[in-house]
């Protein structure tokens, strides 16, 4: 099975052994690509859509034993012994609903994934304000998509505006920021064309400018 890059990425994030739920799994490839590679021996896999549910089952019907697949809305019915979170192709208001719905359920978790398409600052905050620190993130670019995937670990870290914005490890990933510049300046060009509020384009020019400091400093 051929794994796309940011699927990959996140697979590679899963400690060794853990128990992971993938919420909102859709065509449940991670869980696939977790036991199929031997990374886990047992995975859960849910989503709100019964449909879904129904293609999960259907693309792991030979590991039946080692992929649950179940419907439910965000962390309801979450099973006691899960100790690992993927929450993958959502956006990060969605996101933080579902974790504030259950935050109580947040401490049963060592290690949270996430792959927010939307809004990422606003889940590494929220994260960081609820018990869970950035062990490490990648930039991934695939098919002219930007993907950042986060694995959050119990603690605190100590974020500057930057770290919230960019990312603490992405700030030191030249070769993603440039591309994201790249990236900004043409959403830049295009609004410019548009009549679009003058604070729209400040805000846009100010966040190209940030994302610039760190994509010259360094090269990898
Ligand atoms: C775009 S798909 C992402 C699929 C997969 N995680 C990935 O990254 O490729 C989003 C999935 O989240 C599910 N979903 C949306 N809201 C949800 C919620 N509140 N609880 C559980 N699943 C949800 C949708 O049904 C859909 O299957």
């Amino acid at each position: 099975m051929k794994l796309s890059k940011r699927l990959r990425q996140i697979i590679a994030f899963v400690p060794h052994d853990a128990i992971p739920l993938d919420l909102g799994s859709d065509h449940g490839l991670i869980p696939l690509a977790l036991i199929r590679e031997g990374l886990v021996k047992r995975v859960f896999a849910s989503d709100i859509s019964l449909k879904c549910v129904a293609k999960i089952k259907k693309n792991t019907e030979n590991y039946q034993d080692q992929v649950i697949a179940y419907q439910a809305a965000g962390l309801d019915s979450l099973p006691k012994d899960v100790n690992c979170l993927i929450m993958a192709g959502m956006g990060s208001f969605l996101m933080i609903n579902i974790l504030k719905a259950h935050r109580t359920s947040l401490s049963q978790f060592q290690t949270i994934i996430i792959d927010s398409h939307a809004e990422v600052p606003l889940i590494r905050e929220y994260l960081n304000d609820n018990g869970f620190m950035i062990e490490d993130e990648r930039g991934i670019i695939e098919n002219s998509h930007f993907y950042e995937i986060i694995k959050f670990v119990p603690g605190k870290g100590t974020y500057d505006t930057d770290d919230v914005l960019i990312g603490p490890f992405i700030k030191n990933d030249a070769m993603y920021l440039r591309n994201m510049v790249q990236r900004l300046e043409g959403n830049l060009e295009t609004l410019s064309l548009k009549m679009v509020p003058k604070n729209v384009i400040q805000d846009l020019k100010d966040k190209i400018r940030r994302y610039q400091k760190y994509a010259s400093k360094r090269t990898n």
